[in-house]
């Protein structure tokens, strides 16, 4: 279950019906896949062959398949971090900085946990989404945003793409965002 914190006011959502209604009106889709479904020696292996990724994303094809029919998505993959990543800290930082993208940048969390920073509408400001196992997420298209790990340094993810191409990030100077 998402828990949101909002930055400028310190208010923290932690309830199922505050989080999904926040995000509803912030524009941000977010749903949830059956954790149950993931079989055990998949739950806590953040180092993961290609075998092993092909089988998350089998696991899981009914409902990478019923989202890709709504929003439109062609492609799909796994990513996974954890302190066994290669320059896991260049990468965050990297990973750190407000951005945007020319499509939505979906997530599904499978394993470990992550956030994301998104800027919401003009009230709220900037918003961190703490997402753990079984959260799916769509940070809206062109919406200010970041991801980065949560103090376990772990996550396995399904990503989906319309276009890989419009994955790529455009660095959106912000005199608004205090880290
Ligand atoms: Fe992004």
């Amino acid at each position: 279950m998402a828990q949101i914190h909002i930055r400028n006011s310190g208010v923290r959502l932690e309830s199922e019906q505050e989080v999904s209604s926040f995000l509803e009106e912030q524009g941000v889709l977010y749903e949830h896949w059956p954790t149950e479904k993931l079989p055990d020696h998949l739950r806590e292996k953040f180092v993961l062959t290609d075998a092993e990724k092909e089988e998350i994303l089998t696991v899981y094809q009914e409902e990478i398949e019923s989202l890709a029919r709504r929003k439109g998505y062609v492609e799909w993959d796994i990513v996974a971090l954890s302190e066994a990543t290669p320059n896991l800290d260049e990468l965050l930082k990297k990973f750190e900085n407000v951005h945007v993208h020319t499509e939505d940048e979906v997530r599904a969390i499978t394993a470990g946990n992550g956030i994301f920073t998104i800027k919401g509408n003009e009230e709220t400001g900037y918003f961190d989404v703490e997402l753990t196992a079984g959260d799916v997420i769509s940070v809206p298209v062109n919406t200010p945003h970041f991801f980065t790990l949560m103090e376990n340094r772990k996550v396995v993810a399904v990503r989906l793409f319309i276009d890989p191409s419009g994955w790529v990030a455009h660095p959106y100077h912000d005199p608004q965002f205090t880290a």
